[in-house]
């Protein structure tokens, strides 16, 4: 039996993995859950998956989810804190760091130096303080396994090769729901429509991260980290149907790809019970009904927001940081509708052009570049909205 602690439980990456659970009630155990401010739905995984404590970010979501819950035996905790003290509960021997954005970096890493093994799909944390994370895994042996597909796919094309004989990492990119629109017709573009992920369900901010294909920038930097491979042999090929997850190059030619139909309780499952495969009953991958597979090379014109990502790798530091928060400030901005949708590029461009890089040799040096690159993205937001106006 394995007891898993889930960091985002209320989200798509949250239900997918409870999903699993409540399939494979012999081999996984909740030991505690996690969400921002949904109270709903963490009362009703209350109810059903009777964890021993809980947390919620939002302190006074957290009193109604108290008020709500009362005569139950669950403790509910509140803030980052009370996050961190879920990540570390002395039970949990998985942790499933699901939260989005750079909120998910302190609670994951309290999972790490608590000795947890760490099944990662919350990407930013990774993106803004990789090395560190790594270091400390490092110190306490623990095994960080990806969820995100890409990196998923990754990990099994590299199992049984030797590190040495890899020459690149391809990751797979779907192309996001704006792939052929001219870029003319991109400035005008209504969140609504750039929602409209043609292959996968997700939450709002991964999916205007695919839109944008900041998604792609995010993943290689995640990619640098996870593999511990340069940014020059990570590259980035656009398919259109999201069954390659990606790819692994080896010296003597030979590439190895992972495939499967785009569903993320495949990946998540895998990094629950590796080494083991569940039987998720996946109707068959029919490659005749598919037919072909297309490939495109990245457009960078269009989709400048790649090449940010790249730019912010080969800068170091704290850049990668700041590429992101700019970027989480910049999405929320244009899902209010606050910004267009090519200006989420330029409020990413104009505070990496600002920013003094300096290293991470802290978690407060990652955390001191975010609130900066959150201030100043700030700024230029609203520089843009008056503009605009
Ligand atoms: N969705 C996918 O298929 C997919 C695939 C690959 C990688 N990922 C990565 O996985 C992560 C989660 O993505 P998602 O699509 O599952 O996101 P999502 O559906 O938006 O869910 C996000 C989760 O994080 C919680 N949360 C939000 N803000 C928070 C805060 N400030 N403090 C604490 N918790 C907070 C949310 O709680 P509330 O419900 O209370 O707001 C929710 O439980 C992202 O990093 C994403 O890039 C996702």
């Amino acid at each position: 039996m394995k007891y898993i602690v889930i960091l985002g439980s209320t989200g798509s990456i949250g239900t997918n993995t409870l999903d699993i659970v409540a399939k494979f009630p012999d081999q996984f155990r909740v030991a505690g859950l996690t969400a921002g401010s949904n109270v709903d739905k963490l009362e009703e995984q209350i109810r059903t998956f009777k964890p021993e404590a809980v947390a919620l970010s939002d302190p006074k979501a957290a009193e109604t989810l108290r008020a709500r819950c009362r005569g139950q035996a669950v403790r509910i905790l509140s803030g980052v804190e009370g996050l961190s003290d879920i990540a570390r509960l002395p039970r949990a021997d998985l942790v499933i760091s699901a939260i989005v954005g750079g909120a998910g970096l302190v609670p994951t890493l309290a999972a790490i130096q608590a000795g947890k093994q760490v099944a990662l799909a919350n990407k930013e944390p990774m993106v803004m303080a990789g090395r560190l994370m790594q270091e400390e895994a490092r110190k306490r042996g623990v095994k960080i396994f990806p969820v995100d597909s890409e990196h998923s796919a990754i990990f099994q094309s590299m199992e049984g090769h030797r590190r040495e004989d890899i020459q690149r990492l391809i990751l797979t990119a779907s192309g996001g729901p704006l792939w052929d629109m001219p870029l003319e017709e991109m400035r005008h573009v209504k969140p609504k429509q750039a929602l409209k992920h043609p292959n996968w369900k997700m939450g709002a901010k991964i999916t205007i991260d695919s839109a944008t294909l900041m998604n792609k920038g995010l993943e290689v930097v995640e990619a640098r980290w996870l593999f511990d491979i340069p940014a020059s042999q990570i590259g980035v090929i656009v398919h259109r149907e999201s069954i390659i997850h990606s790819l692994v190059e080896y010296r003597d030619g030979s590439v190895m790809a992972q495939l499967g139909l785009p569903d993320m309780r495949t990946p998540i499952s895998y990094a629950m019970q590796y080494p083991e495969r569940l039987p998720l009953g996946q109707p068959p991958l029919d490659l005749a009904a598919i037919g072909k597979f297309t490939f495109h090379r990245p457009d960078h014109e269009r989709f400048p927001c790649l090449g940010l990502g790249y730019e912010s790798l080969k800068l170091g530091g704290t850049m990668p940081a700041t590429l992101n928060a700019a970027n989480e400030v910049a999405v929320a901005a244009y899902l209010e509708e606050r910004i267009g949708f090519l200006d989420i590029a330029a409020v990413i461009r104009g505070t990496m052009d600002a920013h003094q890089r300096r290293e991470v040799a802290t978690l407060e040096d990652a955390l001191d570049a975010d609130r900066w690159a959150r201030e100043k993205a700030g700024e230029l937001v609203r520089a843009r909205t008056l503009h605009s106006a």
